[in-house]
C-alpha cells in the first residue's frame, strides 16, 4: 500500500442496497495470486497486455502536440454520441483489410471494444436471456454478459471453432425449454483464449445456422489484423451485413486510448447511439482525434507489420518451448495469430489447484475455468506470449512444464487423482481482464 493510511472501514454499510445485477459481478478467486504474479522474478504467461514498446513514440508525440496546438479547442470539447465522422471514415479503411465494405454511418465509436460488448448486451438482453458463446470464450465478455443477468451457454467446438451442428442442436434445445436465445458471441480470429481460427467454410456454416434460427451474430475481432502466418480470413461481417462487428485499436495501436468501434445495421446502430449517450454522452473525443492523427500521420500498416514480426517470434518461442518440455498427455493449440495458446494438461491435473505451486516456481498463467461461465476448463490453461521477451517465454514454459511434472509425480507417488473438479466458480472478471 502507498504511504497514505486508510482510515475508513472495510465493512460495507450498503450491503443490502445493491441491485441484483451486482450479484453477477464477482471477483475471481485468483486475484490475490495475481498480485504476487506481477513480481519481476515471476514469468507471467498470464496477462494479455499488448507489447507496445516498439511504437514510434517520438513521431506520435510530435503529431499529437501539433493536433493540440492547431485544433485544441475541438479535441478537448464534447463530441457526437456516435463518434467523430473523420475517424469513422478512417475506420472504413481499416475494416476494408478484412473484406468489409460499409458506410461511416454504420459505425459507433466506443471506449474500447469492451464498451461495445456492454452496449450490445444492454440493448438486446433482458435478465434470463441466453447468450451463446464459444467454448472457451473471452473472460471480459463473460463478465459483461453475466452482469446483465443473462445466461451464457457454451457451444462445443474444435480447433476450427464452433461446431455448427452443436450450435443448431443447442439452440433448438434451449428454445424447446422456453429460453430466449438472443445472440451468438464469437471471436472467429485467433480466439481469446484458445488461439483458434474459424475457416471461411465454418464461418459460412455458423452464419447459416444463425440465420435459420433467427440468432443475431456478434463478431468480436480485436486480433484480426495480427495474422502471423497468412493473410487474415475475411470477417464474418464481410459475408453478412447483418452481423454486428466489434473492432478495436487496442492491439493494432495502443489500448490506453480506449477506442474501439461497433459496426451494425441501421436500426441497431440507432439504439447503440442512444445507449452510448446514456453511458458516456460521447466517446472520448481527445482519444478519437489522437487515433485519427496517428492514422493520418504515421505508417500504421507498417507498424502492424512490426507488431506481427515481434509476436511471431514470441509465438514461435512458446510453441518450441512447449514441444521441448511439456510432459506426455498434454496438448495445445497452434495459433495462426493473436496472443494466446490454450493448453490441455494431462488427465487428473487441475489448473486452478496447481496455480499456487506454479507461482511458487515463478511462472504464472490463467487457469481454464476463467473462460467458462459454467466452471468447465479445469484441465486447461491460457498461456500468453504477447508480453514477455522470447527468452523469458522459454524460461517460463520450462518452469511451467516442470510444475506439471511435479504434479504428476505427486499424484503417482501418493496415488492421488486430483480429478478435474467442475467447480461452480464465482463467475466474472478476473484481475487480468484481457
Ligand atoms: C476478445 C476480446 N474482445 C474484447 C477485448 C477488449 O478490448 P478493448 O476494450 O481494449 O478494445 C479484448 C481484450 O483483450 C479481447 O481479447
Amino acid at each position: 500500500m502507498s504511504e497514505q493510511e486508510r482510515h475508513d472501514t472495510r465493512l460495507d454499510r450498503f450491503v443490502d442496497s445493491y441491485s441484483q445485477r451486482t450479484n453477477g459481478m464477482r471477483v475471481s478467486a485468483v486475484r490475490a495470486l495475481f498480485a504476487v504474479a506481477n513480481r519481476p522474478e515471476i514469468v507471467s504467461l498470464a496477462g494479455g497486455m499488448p507489447n507496445i514498446a516498439d511504437l514510434p513514440l517520438h513521431g506520435i508525440a510530435q503529431s499529437i502536440a501539433a493536433m493540440i496546438e492547431h485544433n485544441g479547442a475541438q479535441v478537448m470539447q464534447y463530441g457526437s454520441g456516435q463518434g467523430e465522422l473523420g475517424l469513422r471514415e478512417q475506420i472504413l479503411e481499416v475494416v476494408a483489410l478484412e473484406g468489409i465494405t460499409a458506410h461511416p454511418d454504420d459505425i459507433v465509436i466506443t471506449a474500447g471494444s469492451q464498451q461495445g460488448l456492454d452496449l450490445v448486451t444492454r440493448i438486446f438482453c433482458d435478465p434470463g436471456d441466453v447468450i451463446l458463446a464459444e467454448s472457451p470464450s473471452y473472460v471480459g465478455a463473460i463478465g459483461t454478459f453475466l452482469s446483465y443477468q443473462t445466461e451464457v451457454v457454451h457451444i462445443p467446438g474444435d480447433d476450427g471453432g464452433i461446431d455448427p451442428v452443436a450450435l443448431l442442436e443447442t439452440t433448438r434445445r434451449l428454445r424447446a425449454e422456453g429460453k430466449r436465445v438472443k445472440f451468438l458471441y464469437t471471436i472467429p480470429n485467433y480466439n481469446n483464449p484458445s488461439g483458434t481460427t474459424q475457416s471461411m467454410e465454418r464461418r459460412r456454416e455458423v452464419l447459416s445456422v444463425c440465420e435459420s434460427q433467427g440468432v443475431i451474430v456478434v463478431e468480436d475481432n480485436p486480433y484480426g489484423l495480427l495474422s502471423l502466418d497468412a493473410d487474415p480470413i475475411p470477417a464474418m461481417r464481410s459475408i453478412d451485413p447483418n452481423v454486428i462487428y466489434l473492432g478495436s485499436f487496442s492491439k493494432t495501436f495502443a489500448p490506453g486510448f480506449r477506442v474501439g468501434w461497433t459496426l451494425a445495421p441501421h436500426g441497431v446502430r440507432e439504439k447503440l447511439v442512444l445507449a452510448q449517450e446514456s453511458a458516456t454522452l460521447c466517446p472520448p473525443v481527445f482519444s478519437q482525434f489522437a487515433i485519427s492523427t496517428y492514422l493520418s500521420t504515421q505508417d500504421w500498416q507498417g507498424q502492424i507489420g512490426v507488431f506481427k514480426d515481434m509476436y511471431r517470434q514470441r509465438r514461435d518461442a512458446m510453441l518450441t518451448g512447449l514441444e521441448e518440455h511439456m510432459p506426455e498427455g498434454s496438448t495445445w493449440t497452434h495459433p495462426a495469430g493473436g496472443f494466446f495458446v490454450w493448453a490441455t494438461l494431462p488427465e487428473g491435473v487441475d489448473s486452478q489447484a496447481m496455480l499456487p505451486r506454479a507461482v511458487d516456481a515463478r511462472v504464472a498463467y490463467v487457469p481454464g475455468p476463467a473462460f467458462y461461465a459454467d466452471g468447465d476448463g479445469a484441465r486447461n490453461v491460457r498461456l500468453s506470449y504477447c508480453f514477455p521477451t522470447p527468452e523469458r517465454i522459454r524460461v517460463g514454459v520450462q518452469r511451467f512444464a516442470d510444475v506439471i511434472r511435479n504434479e504428476l509425480e505427486v499424484m503417482s507417488t501418493f496415488g492421488i487423482r486430483v480429478s478435474p473438479t467442475r467447480l461452480r466458480r464465482a463467475p466474472g472478471p478476473s484481475p487480468d481482464l484481457t
